[in-house]
């Protein structure tokens, strides 16, 4: 079989959708040696796998590098690093700070902040949506919610882009992580330790100090805890929102139909399309507890297991004509959050920092073009999108 596919694969990465589709067919239960992973590409697969959590353990956190495997993984990834009873703990204890009403209270500043990165960078007529917008609004958002002081913001977000590890380097297996990612998390925690000890003798009504009185009975986060929380908002919520702006900002230059119907004002159906159609988050990994039989494999107790998410939202059995941008389509079976018990904790903030984005944008540009040949996309495992999406813009 010449069939390849491996996530380190710049090729891969750059168009993973005509290798999902081979698998999805031919290997659906897919084994790289080189790489030592299984990977399962068909949405149902996939999905089934995201609720099995007692077969397909989360214990080594979601990203598929063996750098970020073993005990140290809740350190960079708190409890999606974990299985029940632990998650099931954590998570209930986070739910309680992290709720709806907490997200929605937010839209006024998530709006004046989108402005505050908009107005100066649509003052010409071209600009780099990820650079000049896309890179900053989701960092201060995080920032925003979780109440750090405006005059720290610069510092959370030059450190927050330090840990967003990416492979620009890595052709294979990647045992060991870059000193300045780790010093950047080392930083991290020394910041938001001070922070937490700061809020725990005086409250706001910012997540931090939701989170320092979220209870259980007796049962509360320890202050360790709760930075560790703080660091996974930081990697689960800043590149995966940052990314989205820019696929659903290609997608639709490259679809003119739909663009017009996006700009003409159907965000929300813009948003979800590209989260089904381009989902920023490709892969999640998972391991498997027992020997794991599917269509006719099996994946050994122990082995390393990539659900390719990218892959189950282009799975024609659920979505027909699935390789096509369609602002018309259902898209309540996307996979683009996960799910079962580690679905996205933040999908409703993520979808509303996208509908204030666009809905900013929109406002202002009437068309715009996107300099393809300058475009330059992110390599990761896992991660899909833009570095930079250099933009020339027709203004209302
Ligand atoms: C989990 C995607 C935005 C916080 C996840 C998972 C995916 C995902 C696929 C499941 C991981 C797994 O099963 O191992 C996305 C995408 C986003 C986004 C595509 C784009 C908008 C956010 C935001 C936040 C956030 C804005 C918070 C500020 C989390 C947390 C989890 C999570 C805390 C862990 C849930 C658990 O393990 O119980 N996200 N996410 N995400 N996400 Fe998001």
């Amino acid at each position: 079989m010449d069939l390849l596919y491996s996530p380190y694969d710049f090729g891969v990465q750059d168009d993973p959708y005509p290798v999902y589709a081979r698998l999805r067919e031919e290997a659906p239960v897919y084994r790289n040696d080189a790489d030592d992973i299984w990977v399962l590409s068909r949405h149902a697969d996939i999905a089934d796998a995201l609720r099995d959590t007692a077969r397909f353990s989360s214990r080594n956190g979601l990203r598929i590098e063996p750098a970020f495997w073993g005990p140290q993984a809740e350190r960079f990834f708190s409890f999606v690093a974990m299985d029940p009873p632990k998650h099931t703990r954590m998570r209930s204890l986070v739910s309680r700070a992290f709720t709806q009403r907490r997200v929605q209270a937010l839209e006024p500043r998530l709006r004046e902040l989108a402005l505050g990165h908009l107005a100066p960078a649509l003052d010409g007529e071209s600009f780099d949506l990820m650079g000049d917008f896309a890179a900053r609004f989701p960092t201060d958002v995080i920032s925003e919610l979780v109440g750090v002081p405006e005059g720290d913001r610069a510092l959370v977000r030059d450190l927050g882009m330090a840990i967003m590890y990416r492979d620009e380097a890595a052709t294979g297996p990647v045992t060991d992580l870059p000193p300045e990612a780790l010093q950047a998390i080392g930083a991290l925690v020394g910041y938001y330790t001070e922070l937490t000890i700061a809020r725990s003798k005086s409250r706001t009504d910012d997540l931090l100090s939701g989170l320092l009185d979220a209870a259980e009975g007796e049962d509360r986060l320890t202050p360790e805890e709760i930075v560790g929380v703080l660091i996974l908002l930081v990697g689960a919520g800043i590149e995966t929102t940052m990314l989205l702006l820019g696929n659903a900002w290609h997608a639709a230059w490259k679809h003119p139909d739909q663009r017009a119907a996006a700009l003409g004002g159907r965000i929300d159906d813009w948003v979800n399309e590209t989260l089904r159609y381009d989902p920023p988050s490709q892969t999640v990994a998972r391991t498997a507890t027992e020997d794991v039989e599917l269509h006719g494999v099996t994946i050994p107790a122990g082995g390393r297991v990539l659900l390719a998410v990218g892959s189950g939202n282009r799975d024609e059995r659920v979505f027909p004509a699935a390789d096509r941008f369609d602002l018309d389509r259902d898209t309540s079976a996307s996979l683009a959050f996960g799910g079962g018990r580690h679905h996205c904790l933040g999908a409703n903030l993520g979808r509303l920092e996208a509908r204030v984005a666009f809905q900013e944008l929109t406002a202002v540009v009437a068309d715009y073009e996107i300099d393809e040949a300058a475009a330059k996309r992110v390599h990761s495992t896992n991660d899909r999108g833009f570095e930079s999406l250099p933009t020339r813009i027709t203004a209302r």
